[in-house]
């Protein structure tokens, strides 16, 4: 892996990440109200320092169509309070285990299991709460909380969680490791890109064009639109991301990640570097990366998108 990214890359991304963390703080309960543990436990975990991926991505794309940042920023909010939630039911005992997330303790060492349950469940209602209320067109908003149910359910990133953790030890496909990584990350990855260019009012030639079915407006995603090239180019960076995670657990340090690392093999995780070892993996996601980076050269913020892209796969944490 290389060991530099864009340093203007890294200036966009805290920026939108410091609009991100102000507006995660209005929309998370605050602790005064009551169950204090609870919304203590859910701003604890959402609000730790991340790298903010999913609420940036949803900013960029919707930057991409000139889309309505407010409901871009509170639309990544949302991606990022699942993001959260999977977060925490990712380190629990009953899955993988573990003490140390985003350089803290993880939410049930913190609060223990049966709080840091409720947080994430909690967390993943208030999404969906958030989302409801966009400021775009109820046709739009529908098509958000479509995409962003399917994308965690059991075709997505709860279903990827489901298989990883059933592989845990046992002799796996590259089939169905792409299976893993797809559904468990790239899923809400892709989502995220989705949902950006969905933050535009349609038609515009780009994010797919209203249809009148009789008298209901339908959102149809068309072939070519920059809906569904936003998508693939999340999908690619999605897999191209977990593929550099798997990388990381083996190359980096606890320090520099915020987390355990080695833990993929200690577990016998399905992994890249398991099946592939670890050039070919550096390989795979360089190449995906180039691959996303060729689908969005039209778009006004290409480069940016671009660079994100190299981000996914170069990044040291
Ligand atoms: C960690 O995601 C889990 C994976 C999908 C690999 P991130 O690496 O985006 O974690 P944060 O948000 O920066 O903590
Ligand atoms: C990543 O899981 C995906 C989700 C948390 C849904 P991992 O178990 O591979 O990621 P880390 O290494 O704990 O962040
Ligand atoms: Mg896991
Ligand atoms: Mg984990």
């Amino acid at each position: 892996m290389m060991s530099h990214t864009s340093p203007d890359l890294m200036t966009v991304l805290g920026d939108l990440s410091a609009k991100v963390d102000a507006r995660l703080n209005q929309l998370l309960p605050p602790t005064t109200n009551a169950p204090a543990e609870l919304h203590e436990a859910m701003r604890y975990s959402a609000l730790a320092p991340g790298k903010r991926l999913r609420p940036a991505l949803v900013l960029l794309a919707s930057q991409a169509v000139q889309g309505n940042e407010q409901a871009a920023l509170d639309a990544g909010c949302a991606l990022e309070m699942i993001h959260a939630f999977s977060l925490i039911h990712d380190d629990l005992p009953a899955l993988d285990n573990d003490d140390l997330r985003r350089g803290v303790p993880t939410c049930h060492i913190k609060f223990g299991e049966a709080v840091a349950l409720l947080a994430g469940d909690a967390l993943f209602a208030l999404a969906f709460e958030v989302l409801a209320e966009l400021p775009l067109p109820a046709a739009q908003v529908v098509e958000i909380l479509k995409v962003t149910a399917k994308c965690v359910g059991s075709q997505g990133l709860v279903g990827g969680e489901t298989i990883d953790i059933l592989s845990e030890g046992k002799p796996v496909s590259k089939e169905t490791l792409d299976q893993i990584h797809i559904r468990k990350t790239a899923a809400l990855i892709a989502a995220a890109c989705e949902i950006g260019a969905l933050t535009t009012t349609p038609p515009d030639g780009g994010v797919g064009e209203r249809q009148r079915t009789g008298g209901a407006v339908v959102i149809s995603d068309q072939p070519n639109s920059s809906r569904a090239t936003l998508r693939t180019y999340g999908e690619s960076i999605g897999l191209a991301f977990q593929i550099a995670d798997d990388v990381l657990n083996e190359t980096a340090t606890a320090e520099q990640l915020g987390k355990a690392v080695g833990s993929d093999r200690e577990r016998g995780k399905a992994t890249y570097p398991a099946l592939y070892g670890l050039e070919e993996s550096k390989a795979k996601a360089l190449e995906l990366a180039a691959q996303a980076a060729e689908l969005v050269q039209t778009f006004p913020n290409a480069e940016t998108l671009q660079a994100v892209a190299q981000y996914s796969v170069l990044r040291l944490n």
